[in-house]
């Protein structure tokens, strides 16, 4: 089978019209056997997924630098820049005098020189030290945006990565960040499927240049904040079962006929080939009709972050609403 062309996005002309492949293999999985993750590389690599999705807390950078190295060796890419790679700034690092030396530090464990794309992971900081997940109460730390924000500038005007970003940003504070920044955020990754689907937010990144990555996008079965609620929606297999395709397809085209991008994750060559059979059909607007009516529920809520002495005192503050 010949490997899949998987269409790409431009990231803006504050990163030199850079282009971010829509579909990405993403790394947040729980207990997953580096083993494991470096076969599942390959194959997706050979089936023509080209963007990878980790972060410093996921602790699989080392193992996807070895498994992007062991592709090149086996000529299944020509070097590393035939990659896309986009890594996140964990909240015990956010702070404007760690930006740097932590993406080196995951450089280091890519073997790689540079990132595609730098993500503050959260809006929120913590301790600085070892990084701790999930956070708790005695950790919690207000982020310093502006002071972080220039960091992550500086980073990418120093080549350590090529475009800048954000995750789980609220509508209000994008907006936020984009009254201050030089270099605005390139990308907001942000939980999105069928089930949570991001409107105001998409409108949102739309009229202001950012391209919004779903995470999560099938709700994440398998790990610790997943849910079974995506993958078992009757509407979604309803749209599936008429159109011959799987509810995970429904749920990755939905996102693209949207016009959002995202990372999804499997680790079985089968089901990375069947994800990306998504680029020669559509949902027709009947069903993108059936979609919008899904009762929308969170499910990364993030309860932890919010605390009475922490920067954070309700849901409602941390999401802005959007909750
Ligand atoms: P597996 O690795 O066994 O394929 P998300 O991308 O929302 O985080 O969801 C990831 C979960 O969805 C994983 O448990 C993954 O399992 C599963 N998954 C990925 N692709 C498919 C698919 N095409 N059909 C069913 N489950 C899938």
């Amino acid at each position: 089978m010949a490997a899949t062309k998987i269409p790409e996005v431009v990231l803006g002309s504050s990163n030199g019209h850079r282009t971010m492949p829509v579909l990405g293999f993403g790394t947040a999985a729980n207990n997953l056997e580096p083993e494991v993750l470096i076969a599942a590389v390959l194959d997706a690599i050979k089936l023509g997924y080209r963007h990878f999705d980790t972060a410093s807390i996921y602790t699989s950078e080392q193992t996807l630098g070895e498994a992007v190295a062991e592709a090149i060796k086996l000529g299944l890419i020509a070097s590393r820049d035939q990659v896309f790679i986009t890594s996140k700034l964990w909240c015990n690092d956010a702070h404007p005098d760690l930006v740097i030396s932590t993406l080196k530090k995951s450089l280091q464990n890519l073997q790689m020189e540079y990132l595609d794309l730098y993500l503050i992971h959260w809006h929120i900081s913590a301790t600085p030290g070892k990084l701790v997940y999930p956070l708790s109460e005695e950790y919690l730390l207000p982020l310093d945006l502006k002071g972080v924000w220039a960091a992550m500038e500086e980073a990418q005007r120093l080549g350590l990565t090529k475009s800048i970003g954000v995750s789980n940003f609220s509508t209000k504070k994008t907006e936020n960040l984009l009254s201050f920044a030089t270099i605005p955020p390139s990308v907001n990754q942000v939980e999105m499927s069928p089930f949570w689907q991001q409107k105001k937010l998409r409108d949102f990144c739309k009229a202001n240049g950012i391209v919004v990555t779903a995470y999560s996008p099938l709700g994440a079965m398998g790990t610790n904040w997943g849910t079974s609620h995506v993958l078992e929606s009757k509407v979604l297999q309803e749209i599936a079962e008429a159109r011959g395709k799987s509810v995970a397809q429904v749920c990755i085209r939905w996102i693209l006929q949207v016009g959002a991008t995202l990372a999804v994750k499997s680790y079985n060559k089968e089901r990375l080939k069947q994800n990306l059979q998504v680029f020669d059909w559509e949902l027709s607007q009947e069903d993108l009709d059936k979609i919008s009516q899904i009762p929308q529920r969170k499910m990364m809520r993030s309860e932890e972050l919010i605390s009475a002495n922490g920067p954070y005192k309700s849901l409602e503050d941390f999401w802005d609403g959007e909750i």
